[in-house]
């Protein structure tokens, strides 16, 4: 584990959904989680709150969790009921909440966090809506903090439609102001996290740990195979959220290659298509021709998947059995 000294202080925007416990499980094991902060995406933002809630109160995480926006910057608001269930936690008998969401709004806490400490890591596992926000009324954020680290997007291909992620498409918008803000970034889009394979072989180690917390886990990614397998897809996908984390964390498990990343907002068929620029670049990331971007992203692509998935068992059942 990550001795103290070189912990990486993290602040997760998060949208929970089953892949973002699993995040923020990993990060307060590996990391410091400074605190934690949620947007609407796979449910709406009560009910992301909440979930986000529940997971710090049944794994013991001394965290407040600062509710966020509601709403894209532009476009409509867009859930993922089908593929977690209307609350975003559809699956296991949860507890009775016993904690409350901050009084202080996830915009004004990331900005008060991060000009009060340099070298926050920003961490954002649902759609970016708060860190453009962030960015767009406090842009000295993008300077001070070690990088943002998100899940979303892809170079392969999407999930919600045939071009585009879930959470690069329900704001497009939001993620071309964090890929123009001039940050260290690094994405972790599917083409990494379906490397990083759910099924029911995972659940079956989370159920074996037998933990409440491990039980939870396991019990919410069952809850989402059923709901593949309804949909008559697979029952396997990708635990997409952990990995913005270990990329931080862990940056040995996981490659990555400087690469101009841009997003697509005005296609009929690929509004929300995050476009990464595999071209060789020249060894030094200047541009090699007028018609390319800048080197702007770390391309998380290639994952070492049986690290990873140890790490995160290991963080499950290390913070559960402590709760
Ligand atoms: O497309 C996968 C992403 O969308 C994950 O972050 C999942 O939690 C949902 O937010
Ligand atoms: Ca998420």
């Amino acid at each position: 584990m990550s001795s103290p000294a070189e912990r990486r202080r993290i602040l997760l925007d998060c949208d929970p959904g089953h892949d973002d416990a699993a995040a923020m499980v990993v990060a307060a094991h590996y990391g410091e989680l400074v605190g934690v902060s949620t947007v609407g995406g796979n449910a709406p933002l009560a009910d992301v709150t909440t979930n986000a809630l529940l997971t710090a109160q049944i794994f013991g995480i001394d965290v407040e969790v600062h509710p966020g926006c509601d709403r894209p910057l532009v476009a409509e608001p867009l859930h993922a009921p089908e593929v977690h269930g209307v609350s975003g936690f559809a699956g296991p008998s949860l507890p009775d909440l016993e904690r409350a969401p901050s009084t202080v709004g996830a915009i004004e806490y990331i900005i008060e966090a991060v000009r009060a400490e340099e070298g926050l890591w920003l961490v954002p596992t649902g759609p970016l809506t708060n860190i453009a926000t962030v960015i767009r009324r406090a842009p000295d954020v993008a300077a001070r903090v070690a990088g943002i680290s998100f899940m979303g997007g892809s170079a392969e291909g999407g999930n919600r439609t045939a071009t585009s992620e879930f959470n690069a498409l329900v704001d497009p918008e939001a993620v071309k102001v964090v890929l123009d803000c001039g940050a260290r970034i690094l994405m972790s889009g599917l083409d990494l996290t379906r490397q990083f394979t759910v099924d029911d072989r995972l659940a079956d180690d989370l159920a074996g740990i037998g933990t409440t917390g491990a039980l939870v886990l396991s019990d919410l990614i069952r809850a989402y195979l059923d709901k593949a397998e309804e949909r008559g897809l697979p029952r396997r996908g990708g635990l997409h959220d952990p990995c913005a984390v270990l990329a931080v964390t862990h940056p040995d498990t996981i490659e990555r290659t400087l690469r101009p990343v841009d997003i697509e907002l005005g296609g009929r068929l690929t509004r929300g298509m995050t476009v990464v620029d595999r071209r060789p670049m020249s060894r030094g990331g200047e541009r090699t021709s007028p018609d390319r971007g800048e080197a702007n992203v770390e391309h998380c692509h290639t994952l070492d998947h049986s690290r990873c998935r140890s790490l995160f068992l290991d963080a499950v059942a290390t913070l559960s059995r402590a709760a």
